[in-house]
C-alpha cells in the first residue's frame, strides 16, 4: 500500500528532526568552527599580500620575504639569486646594503621594481638584509 500523507509527514518530521537536534546539541563546537573559518581567510590573504594588513612601513623583513620575495628567491626562479646560495649572493653582497636596496627598488632584468611589492625604502632594506644575511652577509637594517 502506498504511503498516505500522514505517514509521509511523520517521516519528514523525523528526517528534519535529526540534523536539527545535532545542530542544537553541537552548538558550541559549530561556533568554534565558524570562528576558525572566519579567521582563516584573513591569515591567508595577509600572507599572500606580503602582510598587507600590517601598516605599510611596519612589516618585518621576514614577513615581506615570506609574502612576496620568497616566490622567486626561495627556488631561484627566473635567474633570481636563491636565498642561502652564498656563491650567487657574494658578488651582490659586495654592492653593500645600500647598493642592493637601490638595485631592488629600481628592478633588474626579471626582478620587478621592489620585487612587485608596495614596500617602502626601510622595508626594502629590512627584507634585503634578511635575505642577504641568510646568504652570507652581515647587514643590519632598522
Ligand atoms: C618575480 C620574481 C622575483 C620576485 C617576486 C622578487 N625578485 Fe628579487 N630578483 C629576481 C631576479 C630574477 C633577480 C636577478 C636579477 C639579475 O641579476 O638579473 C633578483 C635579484 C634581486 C636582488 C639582487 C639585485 C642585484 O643588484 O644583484 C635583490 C637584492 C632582490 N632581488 C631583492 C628582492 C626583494 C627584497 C624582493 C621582495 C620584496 C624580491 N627580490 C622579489 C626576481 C624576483
Amino acid at each position: 500500500m502506498p504511503m498516505n500523507s500522514r505517514s509521509l509527514a511523520l517521516v519528514s518530521v523525523l528526517v528534519l528532526a535529526a540534523p536539527l537536534a545535532l545542530a542544537m546539541g553541537g552548538r558550541p563546537k559549530m561556533d568554534e568552527e565558524a570562528a576558525n573559518v572566519r579567521i582563516q581567510p584573513v591569515a591567508k590573504i595577509e600572507l599572500a599580500a606580503g602582510g598587507a594588513k600590517a601598516a605599510a612601513g611596519s612589516r618585518s623583513g621576514e614577513e615581506l620575504y615570506k609574502g612576496v620575495c620568497g616566490a622567486c628567491h626561495d627556488a631561484g626562479i627566473a635567474g633570481a639569486p636563491k636565498t642561502g646560495d652564498k656563491a650567487a649572493w657574494a658578488p651582490r653582497i659586495a654592492l653593500g646594503l645600500d647598493g642592493l636596496v637601490k638595485s631592488a627598488i629600481t628592478g633588474k632584468n626579471a626582478m620587478p621594481p621592489k620585487g612587485g611589492s608596495d614596500a617602502n625604502d626601510e622595508e626594502m632594506a629590512r627584507v634585503i638584509a634578511f635575505m642577504a644575511n641568510k646568504s652570507g652577509a652581515n647587514f643590519s637594517a632598522k
